[in-house]
């Protein structure tokens, strides 16, 4: 493996990100060898702090978050010798001439990581640019939400192309740097027996879930001007929708893969007012249980301030107008407080065009292909056989090819998206990044449907926490026949 060398520069370094996910990554990194041992990582943030302070304290965070199996204290003594840190105050102009002396005499690419909010990503480019910082090579990393709508997400991304070129813009969208969700590429272009079959002429449909067990987490503030909408469907499910219904790309060049993905954005049916009842369901949970344990509603969590109409669940069936898939609805459902945090897609087959067996039987007979994105990482076809006996005659029985990874490939663990995204950023490669116009197209979609059902008055339906959101969403696959997968949850 090629470790290039690489100057890291983290702005928010002490901010919730980098502690849960940003730090944690850099650290398996370092212990797989991949951080070459001239790297060098300047951590900014607005506090002041004891030389020495901000090592001691990220390790013990690191040594409290990482499981004992996992922990080398070698590794995170080898991390923090990379590290320096600094207290920063982004807004002033002249901090930035610290960076330029940092840099001085270095010719290795410079990673800019904006672990902040938004709001400053413009600042921040500016000081840079004024420290004459940012080269051909300089690469910027930064974090959803890319906006609140299209408008605004036009306004981050105008900023940060003041200073940077789109191939230097690295959005992340963590989903994508989920190890089965890049196995979907794999899947679907490795295996002809799949690829050929990928259309409207032997798929009757596909559902996309994105369960989660947690509630609000005391984020109530930002959640409740998201919602689950934006907060989860525009960027994650949309994503997972185009990596499953995109064309193959010529090759894995980062362009070839977000082409094929922003064809799709463009293709997706808007759901306009008169579809509203048969294709959106909305939903907020009221108090329940999750785990056996009581939990409160989403109005009575900590730091909710008020009434609101803040949905924390959607069920949407989506429908991409092109030739592969008329006619093949994308049924998607995310929600918090749903029973099981557990991400997957489940794509029906056609039955076969001549049915012969038992007539009770009949509806069985379709098969399913189930791609496990989390947790349990595997892919299982369902597929019909003769059950065993002499009693049996032909009766069918349905029973899954089953492919566990864990099991299957004895990986010792499954990296983190953040270690993934970190290294392809390390290597200057953009596949699993997201493009400007894919932010745009996506928010162009949800944007509309946004505003005609903050038109249409409607609150979302309740639910109550850990059970599988409002009833409509049953109702609207019922509607056409069909039922939510829900054999493992
Ligand atoms: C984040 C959302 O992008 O994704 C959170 O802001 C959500 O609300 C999280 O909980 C889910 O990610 P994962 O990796 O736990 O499925």
């Amino acid at each position: 493996i090629n470790n290039t060398v690489f100057d890291l520069v983290l702005f928010g370094a002490l901010g919730d990100l980098a502690q849960r996910k940003l730090w944690p990554a850099l650290y398996q990194l370092e212990r797989a060898g991949l951080l070459a041992a001239e790297s060098r990582i300047l951590a900014l943030a607005r506090e002041e702090m004891e030389p020495g302070a901000f090592a001691t304290r990220t390790a013990k965070r690191l040594e409290a978050q990482l499981d004992a199996s996992d922990l080398d204290r070698n590794t995170v003594q080898a991390l923090l010798g990379k590290v320096e840190y600094q207290a920063f105050d982004f807004s002033e102009a002249e901090r930035y001439s610290v960076l330029k002396q940092w840099r001085e005499q270095r010719s290795v690419p410079l990673i800019v990581y904006m672990a902040t909010q938004p709001s400053i990503y413009g600042l921040i480019g500016e000081g840079l640019h004024e420290a004459q910082c940012i080269v051909a090579d300089t690469r910027v990393v930064v974090e959803k939400p890319i906006g609140h709508d299209l408008r605004s997400s036009r306004e981050i991304n105008d900023q940060l192309a003041r200073y940077f070129n789109e191939s230097q813009i690295f959005r992340i969208d963590h989903y994508l740097g989920k190890e089965t969700v890049q196995n979907l590429i794999a899947l679907r272009f490795a295996n002809n027996l799949f690829a050929a079959q990928w259309n409207q002429n032997h798929i009757s449909h596909v559902e996309i879930t994105v369960a989660e067990r947690v509630g609000i987490e005391g984020r109530w503030g930002y959640f409740d001007e998201a919602g689950q909408m934006r907060d989860m469907v525009q960027n994650h499910l949309l994503q997972l929708l185009c990596l499953i219904a995109m064309d193959p790309p010529s090759d894995l060049s980062a362009d070839s893969i977000r082409d094929e993905k922003v064809k799709i954005l463009k293709t997706l049916r808007a759901i306009t007012p008169d579809l509203m009842a048969t294709h959106l369901v909305r939903g907020q949970y009221t108090a329940g249980t999750s785990d056996g344990n009581p939990v409160p509603g989403y109005l009575e969590e900590e730091g909710a301030v008020r009434e609101s109409c803040t949905e924390t669940f959607v069920a949407i069936k989506a429908e991409i107008e092109n030739w592969r898939w008329v006619g093949v609805p994308f049924y998607l459902r995310t929600g918090k407080r749903l029973p099981e945090k557990v991400s997957q897609i489940i794509i029906h087959f056609k039955p076969a065009p001549h049915y012969i067996f038992d007539p009770d039987q009949k509806h069985l007979a379709h098969n399913k292909l189930i791609i496990r994105l989390q947790p349990d990482e595997g892919i299982s076809l369902e597929v019909l056989t003769k059950d065993q006996g002499l009693d049996k005659g032909m009766r069918l029985r349905q029973g899954p090819l089953q492919l566990n990874f864990s099991k299957a490939f004895d990986t010792a663990r499954i990296p983190d998206a953040y270690e993934r995204l970190l290294w392809e950023v390390i290597k200057g490669n953009q596949y699993l990044f997201v493009r400007r116009d894919e932010v745009e197209f996506a928010w162009r979609w949800v944007d509309r449907l946004i505003a005609d059902w903050e038109s249409s008055g409607e609150a979302p339906r309740r639910y109550v926490a850990g059970t599988w959101g409002p009833v409509a969403s049953i109702a609207m696959m019922a509607r056409d026949g069909r039922s939510w997968y829900e054999e493992d949850v």
